[in-house]
């Protein structure tokens, strides 16, 4: 496969790594390699290749695993100081640019752009900067470099001063924020995002809606998109790897778990988020609770399968809204429940088996983001559910664009609808779900995480060279 694009070296650039590390009670350290749509889109390529993910410490564990020289092959690991990475990361990246793409702001208060605002920039720039001089360090001639997300905006700028020689591209896996939205941002701070990201030869998105905002922020404010191309990549469910996990000796037991939490003959709603403000897990349960109200048939008869699992826990923002979640899922067990019917079920406890099962064996799959640059659970479940499910999709999560003739589509902000929504999907008939379901199955899968990474480095190598 790694023809496919010559012999050039490859490297790929992201906040978050393919691999983390931890201090063990006995001082040694315990590597732990990550999984999700890049790691397998990089595997592809083969070790040949000569691939190398260039990534930023993010623990007490990391920082000391660069410092002993401990490492794997192909991924570089940089020791950015943990003051200058709290800024760039949680400061900027997701309490700045993350709410700027997710339009999250409760604008009468927030965003206020101030000395302290500025105190961050400039760390966010030196984060960007660590990365490009590493990057320009350890390319070869005519390298490709993939740099990703909102974290690393200004790279490709930075790097094509370094090293012009280079293709550089750069994904965003995020939403992009429609122009008067991004110009919220201080001027000189839009402008210089949009250039940083115009240093790249390609940009890609996950969505037609994404690249275009992207274009007319360019248009307002950078003087348009220049000579870098813009294209748009869909990424799938890896549907080969999902359906053989999924059948895994532990996903069979929590399985067997689940449906003892859920009752005998009861129908099931699963959602399951990493717990981040734009997941709508509030709406989504005040919805299910509207449906329990407006349709008291559905008592006794349905439990809600909640997985919220933690996200960015430095941030307050964060925690409040994981508390939340808490409080209305209790709320709502409160008001409804009975002794042989728990209505909610929620977990906050990562475990990926324990999704795979849920998947398997949801009924309904809520999937209600307020904004997400793809959504890939709306992919996932259609793929290994074992009996068919209906798919709740909000017409704002970017795999709405692929999946939504065969979902039934809410506006995420409108609970009464989608407590709507969820009695059509339960009352969905059995041979509808069916067809839908390999239907949204052959949708999510049509271009799976590999191909979806080939793609955009075949077509980084074939634009056009000049800069
Ligand atoms: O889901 C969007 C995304 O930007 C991913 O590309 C990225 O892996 C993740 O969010 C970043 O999350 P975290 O802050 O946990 O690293």
């Amino acid at each position: 496969m790694a023809s496919s694009f010559g012999a050039a070296q490859v490297l790929v650039a992201s906040n978050r790594g393919p691999v983390s590390y931890e201090v063990a009670d006995d001082g040694s350290l315990r590597a732990r390699r990550g999984g999700g749509g890049l790691v397998s889109g990089l595997s592809a390529i083969g070790p040949e290749a000569g691939a190398l993910w260039v990534c930023s410490a993010l623990s007490d564990g990391d920082r000391e695993a660069v410092r002993r020289g401990v490492g794997e092959d192909g991924v570089r690991m940089l020791d950015i100081p943990a003051d200058v990475h709290a800024d760039a990361y949680n400061g900027i990246a997701n309490s700045v640019l993350w709410f700027v793409h997710h339009m999250l702001y409760q604008t009468p208060l927030e965003p206020v752009f101030d000395a302290e605002f500025r105190r961050q920039w400039a760390s966010y720039e030196d984060y960007n900067r660590a990365f490009a001089e590493a990057l320009a360090q350890e390319a070869a001639r005519g390298a490709a470099v993939l740099v990703q997300d909102y974290h690393l905006t200004l790279v490709p700028g930075m790097l094509r001063e370094l090293r012009p020689d280079l293709r550089i591209g750069h994904f965003s896996h995020t939403p992009w924020a429609p122009p008067e939205y991004f110009a919220m941002l201080p001027d000189d701070i839009a402008r210089q995002v949009l250039r940083g990201m115009l240093g790249a030869d390609r940009l890609g998105f996950l969505t037609h809606r994404w690249a275009d905002a992207f274009t007319a922020c360019c248009e307002r404010f950078a003087g348009g998109p220049g000579d870098t191309e813009i294209g748009v990549h869909g990424l799938g469910a890896d549907a080969d790897f999902l359906r053989a996990r999924s059948h895994e000796a532990d996903v069979e037991e929590r399985i067997t778990a689940l449906r003892e939490e859920i009752g005998e003959g009861r129908r099931a709603i699963v959602r399951v988020d990493r717990t981040e403000l734009s997941k709508n897990i509030v709406r989504g349960l005040l919805a299910y609770r509207q449906l329990l109200e407006d349709r008291p048939e559905w008592r006794e008869r349905v439990v809600h399968v909640a997985f919220a699992y933690p996200s960015r826990q430095d941030l307050a923002v964060y925690r409040d809204y994981t508390a939340e979640v808490q409080r209305v899922a209790e709320e709502i067990n409160e008001r409804y429940g009975t002794p042989g019917w728990r209505p909610v079920v929620l977990h906050v406890k990562d475990d990926f088996a324990r999704s795979l099962a849920a998947y398997r064996l949801a009924d309904v799959a809520l999937v209600n983001p307020i904004r997400d640059g793809m959504n890939l659970v709306a992919k996932e479940v259609p793929v290994v559910s074992d009996g068919g499910c209906a798919l709740v999709l909000s017409r704002e999560a970017g795999a709405h664009e692929e999946l939504g003739e065969d979902a039934i589509t809410v506006n995420p902000y409108d609970v009464a609808d989608t407590a709507r929504a969820l009695h059509e999907a339960l009352t969905m008939g059995p041979g509808d779900r069916t067809d839908r379901t390999k239907r949204l199955a052959a949708a999510a899968t049509a271009l799976p995480p590999a191909r979806w990474f080939l793609d955009q480095l075949d077509a980084l190598r074939g634009g056009p060279a000049s800069h």
